[in-house]
């Protein structure tokens, strides 16, 4: 089965606060992107990657995969407004005999073959997509603006999900030919009716929104 991945590096990184996006932000001497980008061409179940650019960035994305030898990069797109315009971008770029499609958050670096391996298991056993995610494990409140709490959320069976998200292609085209806004891939296809499962995320799948979260990732490197 042919694999694909859309890459979506194209958000403009506000809370990290920057001059340039968060996927150019240093990660030890390199930029983010980088990390991924490899990690994604060495993974052994991916046979092709679509990148997004933020706008104005496709030229040095394009250089970045080159100088990290990304053979499997078939296109560079630039993304949009919001996070699922970006995926549609990228969407469009998929070659017409994709079975599976995962789409992966540039801001989580450390992606791993393992996580990879995990979520795509699901799809050949019927299901329309999987998700990676953790049991939460603090307590949850719901909690007014002016800090007062509202009620406490029992979280049994709660689980906070991240990427790579794993979809039959089918599942993910439909979930995405509308122009909804949700920041979660998974959340579209549930919409339409699809099966999603959850499997064991990660830890180290931290997404980067804080300079604090960029000092972590790069602890762990
Ligand atoms: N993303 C994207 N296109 C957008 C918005 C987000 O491709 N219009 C991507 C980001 O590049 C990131 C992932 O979606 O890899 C998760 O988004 P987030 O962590 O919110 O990143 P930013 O939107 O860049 O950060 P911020 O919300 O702080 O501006
Ligand atoms: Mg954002």
């Amino acid at each position: 089965m042919s694999v694909w991945v859309i890459l979506v590096a194209a958000g403009r990184g506000e809370r990290l606060g920057l001059d340039r996006p968060k996927a150019f932000a240093n990660l030890g001497d390199e930029p983010l992107l980088a990390e991924p980008l490899r990690r994604l061409e060495a993974c052994p179940w991916i046979d092709a990657i679509v990148l997004v650019a933020p706008p104005g960035w496709e030229e040095p994305a394009i250089l970045l995969a080159e100088e990290e030898g990304c053979g499997k990069v078939r296109a560079c797109v630039t993304g949009g407004e919001e996070r699922s315009d970006s995926v549609r971008a990228g969407l469009a770029e998929t070659a017409d005999d994709a079975l599976v499609i995962l789409v992966h958050d540039a801001a989580r670096p450390l992606v791993t073959d393992d996580v990879v391996e995990r979520v795509l298991a699901p799809l050949s056993e019927g299901w329309d997509g999987a998700v990676p995610g953790l049991p939460v494990g603090d307590t949850l409140k719901r909690v007014a603006a002016d800090g007062r709490v509202e009620e406490t959320v029992a979280r049994d069976g709660l689980w906070a999900v991240q990427t790579p998200q794993a979809f039959a292609v089918d599942a993910l085209r439909r979930a995405h030919a509308g122009d909804s806004d949700a920041t979660d891939d998974a959340g579209l296809v549930e919409a339409a009716g699809g099966r999603i499962k959850v499997v064991e995320g990660d830890p180290r799948l931290l997404k980067v929104t804080t300079a604090a979260d960029l000092d972590r990732i790069a602890s762990w490197l």
